[in-house]
Parts: C-alpha cells; structure tokens; sequence
C-alpha cells in the first residue's frame, strides 16, 4: 500500500502564478497537461467520493497528466486530513492546509501557483459540479479556448433545485456585476461561475488580486483571455454539508468588482504605470507619523526642564533613533508585512533596521539642508518650509526603503 504524501508547503505573499510550472523554491518541475484545484472547506462527507469520480474519468482521459490538488482552509472536519489519506490509493491527489488564509478564490490562486498543469481549473468541492463536463471544458481549450467555463445559463445548463431567492441573488449580482464592469462580466453568460478551465499561459506572471468567491470575475478581469467557450451543466443539489455563501460574500463581490473596475480604470492604470505603491505609501505614512509622536514624546522625557533636562541634541538624537525603531518595527510588521514574512530570520530582520536606520538618517541630514535652503534661501516661513522638507523626505525614506530595505518589486 503506497504512503500518504506529505502536504504541500502553502506559498506566501503575492498571488502570482508562473509561467512555467516551478517547485517551492524556485527550481522547475516535471509538467504536467492538467491540474484541478478543489477548494474546501467542512467537505470531509464529500471529498472521497469526488476524488474518486474525477480520478476515474480524468484516468480515462488524462491517463496520469493530470494532478488534483485539495486547498483546504483548516476545516475543522478534517477534510484535508480525509483528502491526504485518499493520497494512498489516487497517487495524483495533492492537498494543501492552509492555516492563516481563508477565502475560496485564494485558495484556487494558492493552489495554481503550486500546480504543474499547462492547463488550470477550478471545481467545488461538494458534488455541485459533475465531473463529466471536465471532458468538455478540456476539449474547447484544446480547440484553442484561452478559458472553457461550465455555465447554467448557456444550452444544457441550469440549476436543478434553488429558492426562487438564491437565483434572484444570483442574477442581481450579475446585474450588478454588468453595471459596474460590463467589459468583464458580459463576457460570459455565468460570470457567477465556480467551475472553468483556464490555460496558464493566459493567467501566469500577472499581479491577481482575488477576493471572496469569485475567482471566474478575476481570471477574466486581469487575465490575457481572448477566446472564452461555455459549456452548459445542470448545478447539482447538495447532499452532504451546506453551502458556505453568506451576505458577507455578496459585500466581497462588491469590493471585488470596485476594486477591478479601479484597477482596470485610468487610475488603476495610471497608478500600474506609475507603479506608484498608493496603499503602502499611505500605510507609511501612518507608520511616520506614529514616529513624529514618540519622537516627541521621548525628547520631552529626555530633555524637558521638568522631566530628566537632558542637553537638546542629545535628547534629539536618542529620540529619532528610538522613532527610527518604532518605525521600522511597524513598516516590517505592517507596510512591507508580507514581504517581511518571505524574507525569515533574526539576520535578514537586522540588516533591513541598518539599512532602514541609514536611509532615514540620510533622510534625516536632508530634512535639515531643505528646511535651511527654503528657509534661508527661499525665505519661506519657517513652519511651511518644515512641512515641505518633512513630506519631501518622507517620499526619499519610502521610496529607498521601499527599493532597498525590502527589496518591493510589486506594487500593492
Ligand atoms: N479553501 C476554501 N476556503 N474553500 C472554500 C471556502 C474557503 O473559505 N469557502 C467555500 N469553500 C469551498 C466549499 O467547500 C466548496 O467546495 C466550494 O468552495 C463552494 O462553496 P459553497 O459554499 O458550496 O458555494 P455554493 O455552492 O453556494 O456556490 C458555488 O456555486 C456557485 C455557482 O457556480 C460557488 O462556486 C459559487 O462561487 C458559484 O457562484
Ligand atoms: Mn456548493
């Protein structure tokens, strides 16, 4: 009886899947034709009798090119657990455990940066979905389809028992969906869709930004998708478990569809080319400005008359160093968190202070030369010719550090 396989290392940071297909550090593997990602969550009931059904038809199919990877958010009914045990007896079943991310669309985007396939899908994890109508998805790519989607609302297609309020839900967000980014949603007849296949190609080493459940909205919304092919199916009923949707999805949706309408909007576009980092500026921003208070808070401590009555620029000097590290501390945590959590150790954390320390010390002897040139030169009031050199350096500390302390070479 073969072993179960290890779990897969879950990736970390930006949600970007390569052109190629490459193992956790970087080093190309063997490709495969096809991999399917199964987001779960609570799908113990389910999960076997899916693998099986799909092991079996894409065995038919694929014979060995394919692999299926179960992306489960810590379910506490174990279903990644189930999953890795059926990795014993369907050798092409791989299972990621994700402890510290949650959301279906993430899960699909983490389970494809990890996939070998030239060809990606997405399919829940509870049956919804019939296995079969893999066949036709991967038939229509093969036929030159950039994205195969499985529609309800095509020939074939529909859902076999919902509330007449579920499809007055369903149909108002994709109403919505048309309004706010026609140019996405219209593309197809069930943007709404959770079951497709899309070739890598068409998806790799572009910036995703997924959020809630509707992973098809970003795939098409950023995605290089020319040809799309709809196949129609019959949503199944559910039989064991009970959908995970709540209101909290549709206000996703929402933030989702507005967040692409930006990003494919002229500012988007313009912030792309810019490639002005807006979010992690104004998380800087914050950062600095909690440093203007314990700057200050530390010079009254330090140099008051009525507290120790320290000499001034020693006072100054112990107080900006300790701003520097409060600063640092929340930039590494906060501004640049995730790229921080890619760049692990004490070592790799203490030359990024040095490197932090020198690039606002350097700021620091700049803040004094401007404030000079436009107070002195210039005649500017002294208070306005501070906050010019304040913001001015503020952008020198965020723009070096963001290159050099933290190495940002994505903009979020
Ligand atoms: N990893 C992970 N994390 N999986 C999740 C999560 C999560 O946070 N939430 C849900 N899932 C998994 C479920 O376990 C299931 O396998 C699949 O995602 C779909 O979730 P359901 O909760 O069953 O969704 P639904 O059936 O109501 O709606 C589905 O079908 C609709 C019609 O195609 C979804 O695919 C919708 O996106 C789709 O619109
Ligand atoms: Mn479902």
């Amino acid at each position: 009886m073969n072993q179960f396989s290890a779990l897969l290392r879950v990736p970390s940071g930006r949600f970007q899947i390569p052109l190629s297909p490459a193992n956790m550090d970087g080093e190309s593997v063997r490709p495969l034709y096809f991999s399917l990602v199964v987001p779960t969550y609570n799908e113990g009931q389910n999960i076997e009798l899916l693998v099986e059904s799909l092991s079996q038809l894409l065995e038919r199919a694929l014979s060995g090119n394919y692999e299926l990877i179960v992306v489960d958010d810590d379910s506490p009914d174990l279903t990644w657990k189930v999953a890795q045990s059926l990795t014993a007896r369907y050798p092409q079943v791989r299972v990621m455990r994700r402890q510290s991310e949650q959301g279906l669309s993430t899960a699909v985007i983490r389970g494809w940066q990890v996939a070998r396939g030239e060809v990606l899908g997405a399919i829940d994890g509870d049956l919804q979905h019939p296995p079969e109508v893999l066949l036709p998805l991967l038939q229509a790519i093969e036929q030159g389809a950039d994205l195969a989607v499985a529609s309800r609302h095509v020939a074939g297609g529909g859902v076999s028992s919902w509330s007449a309020i579920r499809r007055f839900l369903s149909r108002g967000a994709q109403l919505l969906g048309l309004l706010v980014l026609p140019g996405v949603v219209g593309r197809v007849s069930d943007p709404m869709s959770g079951y497709f296949v899309v070739r890598r190609a068409a998806i790799a080493q572009q910036p995703l930004n997924p959020l809630g459940y509707k992973i098809l909205i970003e795939v098409l919304g950023r995605g290089r998708i020319n040809r799309v092919a709809e196949v129609g199916y019959i949503f199944q009923e559910r039989q064991e478990g009970k959908s995970k949707v709540t209101w909290r999805q549709y206000v996703e949706y929402l933030h989702h569809l507005l967040r692409l309408r930006f990003d494919r909007g002229r500012l988007g576009q313009l912030k792309q080319q810019l490639r002005f980092p807006l979010g992690r500026f104004v998380r800087f921003g914050l950062v600095g400005f909690s440093g203007v208070l314990v700057d200050m808070a530390v010079l009254y401590l330090l140099s008051d008359p009525a507290t120790l009555g320290w000499g001034l620029t020693r006072s100054k000097i112990v107080a900006a160093e300790i701003a520097i590290l409060n600063n640092f501390l929340w930039n590494d945590l906060w501004t640049f968190g995730d790229i921080a959590s890619g760049q692990r150790g004490v070592g790799k954390r203490i030359k990024r202070w040095l490197k932090f320390n020198l690039i606002c010390l350097a700021g620091l002897c700049l803040n004094v030369v401007l404030l000079n040139f436009l107070f002195n030169v210039l005649g500017l009031n002294r208070y306005v010719a501070n906050l010019i050199a304040i913001a001015a350096v503020t952008l020198w500390n965020f723009w070096l550090n963001l290159k050099m302390s933290w190495r940002v070479t994505q903009v979020k």
